[in-house]
């Protein structure tokens, strides 16, 4: 089960940076610097935090017992196709989650941790290519 691995990932992740969000999104914006001017809204970052926030919910609830990540994956990708955002970008986002957290980590980032982000973010790209076709 990679749910444990990826709990105990977050979990330490958040003793040692009470808020990833700036950190997600400086890496987000200097790898995708086009994705930018989306956010042209969010002067003061709260709708990123809340983002990045449901997201990690979301997370963890796809790695344990999935009550309600497939639909909410579902409906934030419609919501955000309309504003712009395709289905291909969500494992950009997804996958910069992981490295920031890797980069939190530091010499604290164990084989597991990588084996498990591995294999969520591959269950994570064929759940988004799934959805992307019924959206
Ligand atoms: C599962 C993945 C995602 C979830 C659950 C999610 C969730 C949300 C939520 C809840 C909001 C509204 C927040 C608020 O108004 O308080 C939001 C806004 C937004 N999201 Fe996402 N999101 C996801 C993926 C992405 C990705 C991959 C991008 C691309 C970079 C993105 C870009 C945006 C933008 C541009 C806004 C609007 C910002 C604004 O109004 O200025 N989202 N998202």
């Amino acid at each position: 089960m990679i749910a444990d691995q990826i709990v105990s990932c977050l979990e330490q992740v958040g003793d040692r940076c009470k808020d990833p969000t700036a950190l997600v999104y400086e890496r987000l914006f200097s790898a995708n610097p086009e994705m930018k001017p989306l956010f042209i809204m969010d002067g003061n970052d709260a709708v990123k935090g809340q983002m990045l926030f449901q997201v990690l919910d979301g997370i963890i609830d796809f790695v344990g017992d999935r009550r309600y990540a497939e639909t909410l994956f579902l409906s934030e990708l419609i919501n955000h196709d309309i504003i712009g955002v395709p289905p291909r970008v969500f494992s950009t986002f997804f996958r910069t989650i992981m490295e920031t957290f890797r980069d939190i980590m530091g010499a604290d980032w164990t084989a597991e941790f990588d084996q498990a982000w591995a294999q969520l973010l591959s269950d994570l790209d064929e759940m988004i290519r799934e959805k992307a076709e019924v959206a």
